[in-house]
């Protein structure tokens, strides 16, 4: 009996629709943070089967989502190529920086799969202990996003090392996108093979490229990687988060050939209904409104419920959870959105 979620993302509305929450793991928990303080570091935890399937499930036994998402970071990726990665805590990722064609020519996919081999292990452990209705989602970052911090070396407001390197050498920077076009599919692929049903793509960066930019930076790279796993494995579905993307997101859908679009919180669910029907929608819940947790986030939440009811929708956030984030709010607003009934006033 295939899952909620997998009806939902094969175009099948439901009501109430399935939930899961990105950031379902992290640091507003505190068995989250029970873990973290046990592995050596943020990168520990990810590559140590025995930590990230832990940390994996947590949210899973406190809330009973309809999926689990690998617990893991975009930035396996980068690592696996040969470019370093630390997390410093209280200050984000710092990566090594990529910003000329020499500096990408000494990166190199030839040790990927033996770098990511504990992420499978995580997968293929995930599949055996989650609830057989509960979808286990893999997922890896968009090459623009990703490539993004390897030239930026770290998170950024604007990006603008990033966005200056693709348009002062665009050959240069395009060799930086198809190789982590190429590792991406790779690393992807092989997440099926370990287990995954679903994929996300988060591209969370789409939004400071200009429309002039979009198509050969955030969709080609995109749907790239997307026909090339369907190619192979037509039977799994694909989720795209261009976050940012606003009006690009109808475009988006026609160049990108995914099952699914995660919204952010800045598109309006109406406009969304309106405009992107060819796809399942999901998302669009401001993490914000989590912080308060009272009826305004109820509200919201309803708001969402009766915009999207009688089309396939999958209940999320427009961003992950916050740290702030109180884990008995989750909880109303999973038993809320479970409990819900379309009506229209
Ligand atoms: O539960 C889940 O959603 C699965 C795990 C997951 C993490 N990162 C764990 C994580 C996923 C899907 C990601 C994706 C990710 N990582 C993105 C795309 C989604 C988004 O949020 O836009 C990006 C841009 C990253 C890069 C990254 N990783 C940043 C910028 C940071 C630091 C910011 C922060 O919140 O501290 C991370 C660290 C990170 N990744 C944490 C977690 C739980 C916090 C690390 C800690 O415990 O110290």
């Amino acid at each position: 009996m295939p899952s909620l979620f997998l009806q939902t993302l094969a175009g099948e509305a439901s009501s109430p629709p399935p939930i899961w929450l990105m950031r379902q793991a992290g640091r507003y928990l505190p068995e989250y943070r029970a873990v973290r303080a046990e592995a050596k570091g943020f990168l520990d935890l990810c590559y140590t089967p025995d930590f990230a399937v832990e940390v994996t499930l947590q949210p899973i036994r406190r809330y009973g989502f309809d999926a689990a998402i690998l617990f893991s970071d975009i930035l396996v990726v980068p690592d696996a190529l040969g470019c370093e990665v630390n997390f410093v805590q209280g200050e984000g990722p710092k990566l090594e920086t990529f910003r000329d064609g020499t500096a990408v020519s000494r990166l190199s996919k030839a040790r990927l799969h033996d770098h990511l081999a504990p992420v499978y292990e995580t997968l293929r452990r995930l599949r055996r202990e989650l609830p057989e209705d509960t979808a286990l989602i893999g997922f890896a970052g968009a090459p623009w996003t990703v490539a993004s911090y390897m030239v930026e070396g770290g998170g950024s407001k604007e990006f603008q090392e990033a966005r200056t390197f693709a348009r002062r050498d665009p050959e240069a920077f395009l060799a930086l996108i198809d190789l982590v076009t190429e590792a991406t599919t790779d690393y992807l692929l092989a997440q099926i093979e370990a287990g995954a049903q679903v994929l996300q793509l988060f591209d969370s960066w789409a939004g400071v490229l200009p429309p002039s930019q979009f198509h050969l930076w955030c969709e080609r790279p995109l749907a790239t990687i997307v026909k090339a796993v369907k190619a192979k494995r037509p039977d799994i579905p694909i989720i795209a988060f261009p976050r940012g993307a606003g009006p690009l997101y109808p475009r988006f859908i026609d160049s990108v050939p995914v099952d699914g679009v995660s919204l952010d919180t800045t598109v309006p669910a109406e406009w969304a209904v309106e405009n992107l029907q060819k796809v399942c929608l999901q998302g669009n819940l401001d993490p914000i409104s989590l912080l308060s947790g009272g009826e305004d986030m109820l509200n919201d939440a309803k708001h969402l419920l009766n915009t999207f009811s009688g089309r396939p929708y999958i209940f999320n956030l427009g961003h992950g959870v916050l740290p702030p984030t109180n884990p008995d709010t989750v909880k109303r607003l999973v038993d809320f959105v479970r409990s819900y009934r379309p009506s229209f006033d």
